[in-house]
């Protein structure tokens, strides 16, 4: 998936390396593995990927934005590892999650460390730069936490509807992938209308890509590649697309049986998942969900059209976006 942008990646994973190396044997060691654990266990590197790309997108040396690649993959694994004690996952990138390797309490801590770094990694640039890009990262991380309690919050909600979720979806997920482009973009000095057009395409693209986070959760072929329990969400009776689409679009006898499973804590796992995902399949609703990404993939698109850079490296984002749909992982 991310094979055009191989150099970039390089990079990056070289400066997260020499990251690295400073947590090695660190005390307490309670605070600092985990930290090192979660980041060794990879992940597609997406955030800090978008991070260089928008910098070299506006011909800019793309070391410049290393600082800020490192922030926001630091504050994305610092998501992960609370999301996974807010969502009782076992499983991430194929491996214990943190709370359970460890304990909750180790995995709050070394969280709250991994995120104080994410900020401290700005301080390497220049007081003005530093400021702008504080604002940006300061304002989206507030958005993560407010679309998290949403995300919450709608689990036990009797109605949420596509816009609801649209909305929270945006806030846990879609501005982190808008600020780190933004902040890459920062790096490169361009102009405010380009900072704008930029946030704005990687907003869409981080709707698009949550929908298919979701869709994954449900449907996923490669379980070995996703890395994550399969049915997750509908164990937990997230309120995801899947969800609220099936019960706008079912009759009486699949309406009853959705809020029946989905109401039952103590039934068997496969049990509910069995019986929710067959409903689902009968909707088609994995279509529907991909067309839904789909067009706010299209969206995206137009955003970045608008942004001002040789069309040429445009194509290739435009590319990678499209790709971003076909995603198995
Ligand atoms: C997982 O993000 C959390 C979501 C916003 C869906 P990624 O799918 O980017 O996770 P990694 O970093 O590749 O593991
Ligand atoms: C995650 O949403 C959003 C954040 C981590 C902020 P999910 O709960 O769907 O992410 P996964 O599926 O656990 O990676
Ligand atoms: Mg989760
Ligand atoms: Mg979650
Ligand atoms: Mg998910």
């Amino acid at each position: 998936m991310l094979n055009q942008y191989q150099n970039l990646m390089d990079l990056f994973l070289r400066h997260l390396e020499s990251y690295k190396i400073n947590l090695i044997g660190k005390k307490p060691e309670e605070l600092y593995e985990p930290e090192d654990y979660i980041l060794s266990l990879g992940g597609k590197r997406l955030r800090p990927l978008l991070a260089l790309i928008a910098c070299d997108l506006f011909d800019k040396n793309p070391k410049l934005a290393l600082h800020s690649a490192l922030a926001v993959e630091l504050f994305h694994n610092f998501s992960l590892i609370h999301d996974d004690i807010l969502d009782a996952a076992p499983i991430r990138r194929n491996m214990p999650t943190v709370h359970k390797k460890w304990n909750t309490n180790i995995a709050i801590l070394s969280g709250d460390v991994m995120l104080v770094k994410s900020f401290q990694s700005l301080e390497n640039y220049g007081f003005k730069e530093f400021k702008k890009l504080s604002k940006i990262f300061n304002d989206t991380a507030i958005q993560v936490c407010e679309g998290q309690q949403m995300d919450m919050n709608f689990e036990t909600a009797a109605h949420v509807s596509v816009e609801d979720y649209i909305h929270m979806i945006t806030l846990k997920t879609a501005v982190l992938l808008g600020c780190s482009l933004k902040m890459g973009a920062v790096n490169a000095y361009t102009s405010e209308e380009n900072l704008n057009n930029i946030y704005e395409f990687g907003k869409h693209l981080g709707i698009a890509f949550q929908l298919l986070d979701d869709k994954l959760d449900t449907f996923s072929e490669n379980l070995e590649k996703f890395g994550k329990q399969i049915g997750g969400d509908i164990l937990a009776s997230k309120k995801t697309f899947l969800l609220i689409k099936a019960m706008e679009l079912s009759d009486d006898r699949q309406k009853k049986d959705l809020i029946k499973y989905l109401g039952l804590k103590t039934i068997a796992s496969d049990k509910k998942i069995e019986c929710v995902l067959s409903i689902y399949n009968e909707l088609n609703i994995k279509k529907l969900c991909e067309q839904e990404a789909h067009k706010h993939t299209n969206i995206a698109l137009d955003n970045l059209n608008k942004v001002e850079a040789s069309s040429l490296k445009k194509d290739q984002l435009k590319i990678f976006a499209l790709e971003l749909l076909k995603r198995q992982v």
